[in-house]
């Protein structure tokens, strides 16, 4: 078990809602079927768009209300980009949308090479105009940092105005790697788990999010 560095924990913002504790425990449960896995997920994915979206710009518009004129505030969803990790963020991209359903998609693919270890990149696919967006990176587990950290780096380079990472859980070793790659980067967490084992899984986590998810196990 490793520590959390102060600064590291410091960019993090732990979503502790009961009503996401609740669902985040049904969903680690065993025994939970694939169907309510990815039913709980929408839900608890919604729930903490909430919080990601708390400090969106709004914007001032006229409207009329039954009564009179008004100025009234809006936000401009399509300004938001939510970002699939593949292929478990893509299980977390209804319920953010559900909320925020203007928000464009973008996807990205890594996988690791065995022989250097490095993330290597095997899809991309963004909007166009990224350098107006912000961007929620969304992948369910931030473990090793590897892959997230990867991911951030090369949205930078579209030079998007923003960038936060929204995951359901962590650990230790997840939040130090991000943060030691990428400290402007705030990460939103329903969980910070133990610890890391060393199959690169969090303990005592949720087992591996792309199979429950998909029922591929
Ligand atoms: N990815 C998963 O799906 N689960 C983990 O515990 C770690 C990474």
């Amino acid at each position: 078990m490793i520590d959390i560095n102060a600064a590291a924990r410091a960019n993090v913002h732990l979503i502790d809602h009961p009503l996401v504790q609740h669902k985040l425990t049904l969903m680690r449960k065993k025994e939970s079927s694939t169907n309510s896995f990815r039913h709980l997920l929408n839900e608890l994915s919604s729930l903490m768009a909430y919080e990601v979206c708390r400090d969106m710009a709004l914007q001032d518009i006229e409207i009329e209300t039954p009564l009179e004129r008004m100025t009234a505030k809006v936000i401009d969803g399509k300004k938001l980009v939510f970002v699939s990790i593949l292929r478990a963020g893509n299980g977390i991209l209804d319920g953010v949308l559900s909320v925020v359903p203007g928000a464009r998609v973008g996807h990205i693919g890594l996988y690791r090479d065995p022989a250097t270890l490095q993330a290597v990149e095997y899809y991309f696919k963004m909007p166009k105009n990224m350098e107006e967006r912000d961007i929620v990176v969304v992948d369910p587990m931030l473990a090793t940092g590897n892959s997230a950290a990867a991911a951030v780096s090369r949205l930078k380079a579209c030079q998007p105005k923003s960038i936060k990472f929204l995951c359901l859980l962590t650990c230790p070793e997840g939040i130090n790697a991000m943060y030691q790659a990428h400290p402007d980067v705030p990460v939103y967490t329903a969980a910070i788990d133990r610890e890391l084992n060393s199959h690169g899984y969090i303990l005592p986590g949720l087992g591996d999010a792309g199979d429950r998810i998909f029922g591929t196990q």
